[in-house]
């Protein structure tokens, strides 16, 4: 018997959560935001199973890109902090990548290049997050040098926003009204809503979205709403019981006797560790489910293995299933116990866990792009 640890990949959860995405922004498309190899799903899996639905992806690297159009997808892809180094511009003019450009340095090194053809090239404004982009002031000057340079084509404005996830508008409303007015000035088309945007706030529904974390099922709301609580879960992390142990009141259970037992206790050793990554951080009561039931986490977590307290669970032993997160265990409740957010849980799922994909309906990317394109719009 393999060790039984897995992810299991519901492509269909992806589709219904991205065309959520498009039913709650009809006027705008919506690129699927697939960095970090989709969130820890498998950026060419992911991208297979929403290529007739999505008009283009987006990616932070452009060695993410490249393994897109290894991988047989076609679609544009936008490099979400533009390229790192001058010579990216000529992969990205001949594989059609988007370049966000946020920096003085890419666009002079833009100016400077020689190019079989021009850049499609959006505009980082920096609204308020302060973490990449321009001030109003050089965004205009930029478009101008954009527009001089004949290297660049289809400019777009893109900015990012620090506190949609927030129940406080206010952030978020100064953010709205600095890109509105910027947008009324420059007269581009605009990219601006992350998944929490898409989710709560219509009015930062742009020519295009840019859903990552609702694409996967993981609510990124501080208060869920109607929208979010549609959203399906992609990833269940599951495994299964592979040991019991008996402890006495007052014995400890595993590395720095973290946990000790107050009444007889059962013990279930579950093969997943923080070498699959599950967080270490997790601390005891960190829920998990056995056999569907719910129980909780008893230990510090080792490299291979957790334990679990499933006293209250007689009939549970070993080949009980467990669910770490996913089906029937939002990976926020999870993320909740480690001091984290989904985000990081499902990013850091290591290469040693097998991934198993279901549904999906893949199809060939690339007589779908430019139909697809519609689709969302
Ligand atoms: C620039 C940019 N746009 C969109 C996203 C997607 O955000 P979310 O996963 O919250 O939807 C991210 C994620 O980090 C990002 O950095």
């Amino acid at each position: 018997m393999s060790r039984p640890l897995r992810a299991d990949i519901d492509l269909d959860a992806l589709r219904h959560n991205y065309q959520l995405a498009c039913e709650l922004a009809p006027n705008s498309r919506s690129l699927a935001v697939i960095k970090a190899d989709a969130y820890g799903h498998g950026a060419v899996a992911c991208a297979r199973a929403l290529a007739d639905l999505a008009p283009a992806f987006a990616v932070a690297t452009i060695e993410e890109a490249l393994a897109l159009r290894e991988g047989g997808i076609t679609h544009p892809v936008v490099l979400l902090e533009g390229v790192f180094e001058a010579s990216e511009y000529q992969l990205a003019a001949q594989h059609d990548f988007w370049c966000a450009i946020h920096s003085e340095w890419q666009l002079a090194a833009l100016e400077a290049a020689t190019l079989p053809g021009p850049i499609s090239c959006w505009i980082k404004f920096d609204s308020g997050m302060h973490r990449l982009g321009f001030d109003a002031e050089q965004a205009r000057a930029v478009k101008k040098r954009l527009v001089a340079s004949g290297k660049a084509q289809d400019l777009h404005l893109m900015t990012h926003f620090a506190t949609a996830d927030s129940l406080t508008p206010d952030y978020f409303q100064h953010q709205m009204a600095a890109v509105e007015e910027l947008a009324a000035e420059l007269a581009l088309p605009l990219c601006l809503a992350n998944s929490p945007a898409t989710l709560a706030w219509p009015q930062s529904h742009a020519a295009w979205n840019r859903p990552g974390i609702m694409l996967y099922g993981a609510d990124p709301l501080e208060g869920a709403n109607d929208a979010s609580r549609r959203l399906k879960p992609v990833m269940t992390l599951s495994s299964a019981i592979i040991a019991v142990r008996e402890i006495a009141i007052g014995e400890p259970v595993g590395y720095a006797g973290r946990f000790v037992a107050t009444r007889p206790t059962r013990i279930g050793v579950v093969a997943c560790g923080y070498g699959d990554g599950y967080d270490r951080h997790a601390v005891d009561g960190t829920p998990v489910l056995v056999d569907g039931q719910e129980t909780v986490l008893a230990g510090k977590v080792s490299m291979d293995m957790l334990t679990v307290d499933i006293t209250d669970l007689p009939e549970a032993g070993v080949g009980s299933r467990v669910v770490l997160w996913g089906e029937g265990l939002e990976v926020n409740r999870v993320a909740a116990s480690c001091d984290t957010i989904s985000y990081t849980l499902l990013t850091g799922i290591l290469p040693r866990v097998p991934k198993h994909y279901h549904g999906g309906q893949a199809r060939e990317a690339d007589p779908m792009a430019s139909q697809a394109v519609d689709t969302c719009a």
